[in-house]
């Protein structure tokens, strides 16, 4: 074997910075590999510039029988699933930072990545830069892993520490981010949180063995929240962050992806822009932290590379696909907690009138439905306004069916100027 030889599917952002780091570590990756690697061909659907290398369909990149691994870097669900699957199909390890489908079709990937023996490394699909994957799969494989809670979206966390440095709306901080080039394609998959819910997913599917579903998670994103709300939570000692969380508890697993408040002491609260971080609870090793850049084109790219040359070395000495890379057992059944049955305490806001007897109506139908106030502020108006006057409870951990049921009565009472705004506490 003279050298690795690579077949690039997706020359976009990420590809070009797969390709800048191929080339300008190439002695550096040559003695961790013991080979040396090349690109032996690139193909993009949509070109829009010259390409060297270029072969216009990927189905004769992966025909290729001198290419050993596919680095698929399309993004979507299709065409890249079927490069994935037939990459795997004729014989060549996959290197893939998609996180969409590698969330939706787990089982047909990994499936079929263990029927012909060969591997599918995704270091880059969740959490750009940092090595969790590997991580969670490698380092922390001697845990019972019991929780994962992360910031897991650059975008989403560019806009929220935007709107908290410089008291900035929403829609404002959305555009700087989509300047900064952070956003999917489609930005709603990130302020949506199902970018998150990506991730969460193949970080729980690693962690417990069982493939965890999308529709399993319950995802909220950014959308709902506001100026006044990143205010209020600072006067409480907290900031807002988008997080995704999943724990395994006696009754079973919990998951959710939803705007929480983190005191300012958490390290979660110096998770700024682009930057993501993840905690692992392991049963043996406590608390880990991973923290890094979790998006953009270099840090997606070196993710994308130490695959590369992990898969290289094995590759190189035979053993690709020997032993499959992750524990999956499509048989294992895991206990989903329903959203409704999960605990929490919450931020409130309401907008009400402002006149006697406003608080406490608002108090007795949280307490009619066992929701108990921890703190309660109320201010004027920011802007006069005829949405009334913000009043802003924190709750104690409460039943979150019990409080969905208590903010649609109090949402129906007359006081009430608009839609009431919940976001779960973490401490
Ligand atoms: N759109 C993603 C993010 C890119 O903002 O985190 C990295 O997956």
């Amino acid at each position: 074997m003279k050298s690795i030889k690579i077949g690039l599917v997706g020359y976009g952002t990420v590809g070009k910075g797969v390709v800048k780091i191929l080339e300008q570590n190439r002695r550096l990756i040559e003695s961790r590999v013991g080979y040396p690697v090349e690109i032996a061909g690139i193909c993009d659907v949509r070109p829009v510039e010259p390409i060297s290398l270029y072969v216009p369909r990927y189905q004769d990149l992966i025909a290729n029988p001198a290419i050993d691994i596919v680095v698929e870097l399309i993004g979507g669900y299709e065409p890249a699933r079927t490069v994935i699957l037939s990459s795997l199909k004729a014989g060549k390890n996959v290197v893939t930072a998609n996180k969409a489908v590698l969330a939706k079709y787990w089982n047909e990937v990994f499936t079929t990545a263990r029927a012909r023996k060969k591997l599918v490394y995704f270091e880059a699909s969740v959490a750009g830069a940092i090595p969790v994957i590997q991580g969670l799969n490698e380092g922390l494989a001697a845990n019972r892993i019991e929780k994962i809670s992360g910031i897991l979206n650059g975008t989403t966390n560019y806009i929220l520490t935007e709107m908290t440095k410089k008291s900035i709306d929403f829609s404002v901080a959305l555009k700087q981010a989509q300047k900064a080039g952070f956003a999917e394609s489609d930005p709603s998959f990130d302020l949506e949180g199902i970018d998150t819910a990506n991730k969460l997913a193949i970080l729980s599917s690693l962690a417990w063995g069982s493939w965890i579903k999308v529709p399993q998670i319950y995802t909220r994103g950014i959308t709902a929240v506001t100026k006044e709300d990143v205010y209020f939570a600072a006067k409480f000692g907290y900031v807002i962050k988008l997080i995704g969380q999943a724990h395994r508890g006696p009754r079973g697993l919990s998951l959710s992806v939803q705007p929480c408040l983190v005191p300012k002491r958490h390290a979660f609260a110096a998770v700024e822009k682009e930057y993501n971080a993840v905690e692992i609870h392991g049963d043996a090793v406590g608390d880990v932290m991973f923290y890094g850049k979790g998006a953009g084109q270099m840090p997606a790219a070196s993710a994308v590379v130490s695959d590369i040359i992990f898969l290289a070395r094995q590759v190189a000495n035979g053993t690709a696909g020997q032993v499959p890379y992750i524990t999956y057992d499509p048989s294992q059944k895991i206990n989903i907690i329903a959203p409704n049955k999960t605990e929490g305490a919450h931020y409130l806001r309401f907008h009400a009138v402002d006149k006697p007897g406003v608080l406490s109506k608002i108090a007795g139908v949280l307490g009619k439905h066992a929701v108990s106030i921890a703190r309660v502020y109320q201010e004027e108006p920011h802007n006069s306004s005829k949405r009334g006057v913000p009043v802003i409870m924190l709750t104690h951990s409460t039943n979150h069916g019990d409080l969905l049921k208590a903010l649609k009565a109090i949402d129906a009472l007359p006081i009430v100027k608009s839609k009431s705004i919940q976001f779960k506490i973490e401490d």
